[in-house]
């Protein structure tokens, strides 16, 4: 019999494997020049975890976690993102106490059940990071600019950045409402958005086959209240100060539940329909909701695999199949062995003459 990969899991070699290595230890550099410090989190958590932080009406938690038994019956699950499993971290070992400036990173797999497509696979690897305990928009801006800086160290500076607030416990629900209202008007909604209506409007925008529809949906952004407008209107200009020109997306809700105010995707045009390459958002309220004190925190997480699709035909990938480039481009010691075995073997393969290497 022969054997095959897993369907939606990928080996990953050669210039691929070098590439993730690069990415891994350029946003590794970063973070710590930030001030961010690594956490590592088990692959798998109680399964609870994930369906209170992320929410039971999403496509997470409704269809694509990997849950299984183990032989102490306890009901667990492969993490599908790191957020919960960080905070979860974060309240368990009091990190706020040791680490009081709150900033964190995580690198490593995450696992969901989806349709698998180009960039978008059943396990595939994040690199994200957590900012607890400031309620500011400078902190927003920094974890924006901060996925923004991480693209750009592979190359990667054909993006958008599309920005919205989702408001507070205070101002959502009058948008929830009059989403309510708005979709009765639309009627003929699919199986899923009609039992998602009376628990969870907002997924209702999101919704892929239905979303067509809501061209003139409400938007969030009207329904703001001042103190969430003043904070959207600090962020959006703190971006602009720092060259980075957002556009505000009235649809974009995200995937996950716990999102309060501000949330941002970063999507490229040289990716297929999976062209978010990194996404997040501020979640003032999940810390408490799983045990913690109340901690403002904002994040985001950017998958590796779809920024290297991205980066193919950026000057960094084109480096990585190029061995005399290779030498070049990796200064770091670390990756140094990787590189020059994998500069050997394309040379070995590619290259017609026998130029050395160095
Ligand atoms: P997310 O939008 O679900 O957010 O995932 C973040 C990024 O992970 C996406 O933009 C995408 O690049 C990548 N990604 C997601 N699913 C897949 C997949 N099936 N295959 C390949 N890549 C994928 C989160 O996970 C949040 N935890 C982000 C966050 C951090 N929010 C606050 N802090």
């Amino acid at each position: 019999m022969n054997y095959k990969a897993s369907r939606g899991t990928r080996d990953i070699f050669g210039a691929n494997a070098l590439g993730m290595s690069l990415l891994e230890q350029k946003s590794k550099e970063i973070f710590r020049k930030h001030g961010f410090e690594e956490v590592r989190t088990p692959i798998f958590e109680d399964a609870s975890l994930f369906m209170r932080s992320i929410g039971q009406v999403t496509d997470i938690v409704e269809k694509e976690m990997y849950i299984f038994e183990d032989k102490g019956g306890r009901k667990l699950a492969l993490r599908p993102e790191g957020t919960a499993s960080l905070a979860r971290a974060f309240v368990e070992h009091r990190m706020g106490v040791s680490n009081p400036a709150g900033k964190f990173f995580y690198v490593g797999e995450m696992f969901r059940y989806e349709r698998p497509q180009a960039g978008r696979y059943r396990q595939f690897h994040q690199i994200g990071a957590e900012f607890y305990d400031s309620s500011s928009p400078a902190a927003d801006a920094e974890i924006i600019i901060l996925a923004q800086d991480l693209l750009a160290c592979i190359g990667i500076s054909e993006i958008k950045v599309h920005i919205n607030s989702l408001g507070c416990q205070k101002c959502r629900p009058l948008f929830k409402e009059a989403l309510i209202k708005y979709f009765a008007s639309v009627g003929d909604l699919c199986q899923d958005c009609i039992r998602r209506l009376d628990k969870n409007p907002l997924r209702v925008l999101d919704c892929k086959a239905d979303s067509c529809k809501f061209t003139d949906a409400p938007q969030m952004t009207d329904y703001l209240c001042d103190d969430c407008s003043g904070k959207f209107d600090m962020v959006r200009s703190l971006l602009k100060s720092a060259g980075c020109n957002c556009v505000v997306d009235g649809k974009l809700v995200r995937g996950l539940d716990y999102y309060t105010r501000t949330v941002f995707e970063i999507r490229s045009d040289a990716v297929g329909s999976q062209d978010a390459l990194a996404a997040g958002g501020r979640y003032d309220n999940l810390v408490k909701e799983i045990g913690g004190q109340s901690t403002p925190a904002v994040g985001f997480a950017l998958g590796s695999q779809r920024a290297l699709l991205a980066a193919q035909n950026t000057d960094f990938f084109n480096n990585l199949s190029s061995p005399e480039k290779i030498f070049v481009a990796i200064a770091d010691q670390e990756l140094f062995n990787d590189a020059f075995a994998f500069a050997i073997k394309v040379t070995r393969n590619g290259l017609k003459d026998n130029r050395p290497l160095a």
